[in-house]
């Protein structure tokens, strides 16, 4: 019997023990020595927190907007593809689950349920992850749909010309199961992974279709074709944050894709300070990589990202109960920030500011 699930933790054992291990690899490796993946935490871990007391704990309120949507707490759930790997419901029951816990998804482009099913059985609002294929009318079609089915903004992923070698997937040769399908490309015969192929079925297919080509260009391309708020993902670099101010990003969202795409870069929380900098209060910044608790939210806001995203946390969920593992884990997590920010003496999630990390032993004296 599973014993009680108190923390992301106890879901993700629970989940292992429930998903089949190729499956499982896919959801939790990295790209080639998984050093970013591991910094990922290991970034949050080091980073410490200097309360204030007697600061008036009594509010719980932890409620927000991003882009003009209200959400119930800074706490979004990141796009990831194949999720009817770890639930028979898929991404319905990761709509139901993130609508019901108040807060915004983000929908893969490689979903295995169609965008517009999602919409249609979704609680909550709804942002479309874009990954641009060669076939740019492809991409396009997929902007139009996701418009109709009533998706408020769009996710173009930049960090993933190449799909990074996750050497787990390529020794396991990860391919979907034949009775899964990529819905959103039925229309135009893509929506099957190409199972014949040496290594990962994943990197194969997004060798043969994701354009390795693009530039900024690319995000010019796709102001022009929609009114909705694009937000840029898998920004690391300050110059690259200030690029996508410049190209008309809504929000940038810091990212290394959960360590699977180029290993050695820095962990989201080391890189996010440089990029609020460099966007200077013209869009919003979010962050996403290796949150797994309460407190991690409270450091990602108190180095200025607006809110965060969670990847593999809600997966764990989704494989363990559907649409209720979901809300519980978006829930505990929500839960422990509003425990942290009573802890720390912020009350209000605009207190949480630098000095919460700041070591007095080493600011110096006001004079
Ligand atoms: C199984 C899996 C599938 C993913 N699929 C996508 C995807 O289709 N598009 C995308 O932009 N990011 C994708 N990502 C990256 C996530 O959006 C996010 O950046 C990352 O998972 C956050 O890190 P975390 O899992 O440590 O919370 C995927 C991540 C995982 C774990």
């Amino acid at each position: 019997m599973d014993r009680e699930l108190i923390n992301v933790y106890d879901y993700e054992r629970s989940a292992r023990a429930r998903v089949d291990p190729s499956a499982w690899d896919y959801f939790m490796s990295g790209a080639w020595d998984e050093i970013t993946l591991r910094a990922n935490r290991t970034a949050f871990d080091r980073i410490r927190l200097w309360p204030r007391v007697l600061m008036d704990a009594s509010a719980s309120d932890r409620a927000t907007t991003v882009l003009g949507t209200p959400i119930a707490a800074p706490i979004l759930v990141a796009p990831m593809a194949y999720q009817m790997l770890a639930h028979p419901e898929g991404e319905l029951a990761m709509a139901r689950g993130a609508g019901a816990a108040g807060t915004a998804l983000v929908v893969s482009t490689l979903a295995t349920t169609s965008l517009e099913d999602v919409a249609a059985a979704a609680a909550g609002p709804l942002w479309f992850q874009l990954y641009i294929f060669k076939e740019r009318q492809v991409s396009a079609a997929l902007v139009r749909r996701a418009e109709v089915a009533g998706y408020r903004a769009l996710v173009l992923t930049v960090d993933a010309p190449r799909i990074g070698r996750r050497e787990r997937d390529e020794h396991n040769h990860f391919v979907l199961p034949p009775h899964l399908l990529m819905r959103n490309f039925v229309d135009v015969g893509l929506e099957h992974m190409d199972v014949s192929v040496a290594g990962s079925g994943l990197a194969a297919h997004a060798t043969a279709r994701f354009d390795d080509a693009l530039t900024w260009e690319a995000l010019e391309w796709l102001r022009g074709l929609t009114r909705l708020p694009v937000i840029v993902k898998g920004i690391l670099a300050p110059e690259d944050a200030a690029l996508a101010v410049e190209h008309g990003a809504a929000a940038v969202i810091v990212s290394n894709h959960g360590g699977r795409q180029l290993d050695g870069v820095p962990a989201t929380i080391e890189a996010l300070p440089a990029v609020v900098r460099a966007v200077a209060g013209r869009c919003d910044v979010y962050l996403d990589g290796g949150i797994r608790r309460g407190t991690d939210v409270v450091k990602a806001l108190a180095l200025g990202a607006r809110a965060v995203l969670v990847g593999r946390p809600a997966l764990w969920g989704l494989a363990v109960a559907g649409d209720e593992g979901v809300l519980q884990v978006l829930n505990l997590l929500r839960a422990e920030l509003d425990m942290a920010m009573a802890l720390c003496g912020r009350p209000t999630l605009a207190s949480l500011d630098a000095e919460l990390l700041q070591d007095p032993a080493t600011v110096p004296a006001h004079a």
